[in-house]
């Protein structure tokens, strides 16, 4: 990419990102409309999303609250994935996050996430803990945390 816009979203992009939403993640991993807008609507929520509002690439949700941030969900679009999005997502959800007064953001991930693994250690992020046979497949979630000071 990776020229495309970032922007804030709101309740109104649900639809749209819940179906990016589908075509990202596995089925028994995947957020539907309420689910965003549920998320978005947590104290601290906060959303981008990548490209038009209407068409997105990719987005991530994400909240900060009492000095620590967190990202619910980050989803690119799979015919635009290894361009560059996610990254510009991460990096914009971690400068908002800091400038909503966050000192650290964690992640949560599944071991088995290459693609998401190598994006997080990229933004340094460091493994501060793990949660055993987390997902639906049997792999580990790695609790990832990201310094902002
Ligand atoms: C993980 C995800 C958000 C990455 O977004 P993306 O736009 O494809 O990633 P980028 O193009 O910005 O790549 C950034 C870095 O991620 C890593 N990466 C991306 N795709 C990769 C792949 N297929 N294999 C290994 N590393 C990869 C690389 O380190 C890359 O840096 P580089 O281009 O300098 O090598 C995207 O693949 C996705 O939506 N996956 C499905 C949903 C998901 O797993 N979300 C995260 C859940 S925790």
């Amino acid at each position: 990419m990776s020229g495309a816009a970032l922007q804030p979203f709101g309740r109104a992009e649900a639809p749209v990102l819940a179906a990016l939403h589908a075509r990202a993640f596995a089925p028994e991993e995947r957020w539907g409309e309420a689910a965003i807008r549920l998320m978005l609507g947590l104290d601290g929520g906060f959303g981008l999303l990548a490209g038009p509002a209407e068409a997105p690439l990719g987005f991530v949700l994400a909240r900060a609250v009492a000095g620590e941030a967190e990202v619910l969900t980050l989803a690119v679009d799979p015919p635009a994935q290894g361009a560059g999005v996610g990254a510009a997502l991460l990096r914009a959800a971690l400068a908002e996050a800091a400038r909503r007064g966050a000192a650290c953001l964690f992640l949560e991930v599944s071991e088995a996430n290459a693609p998401a693994r190598a994006l997080y250690a990229r933004a340094g992020a460091a493994e501060v803990g793990r949660r055993r046979r987390y997902y639906s497949d049997g792999s580990d979630a790695l609790v990832l945390r990201v310094s902002l000071s």
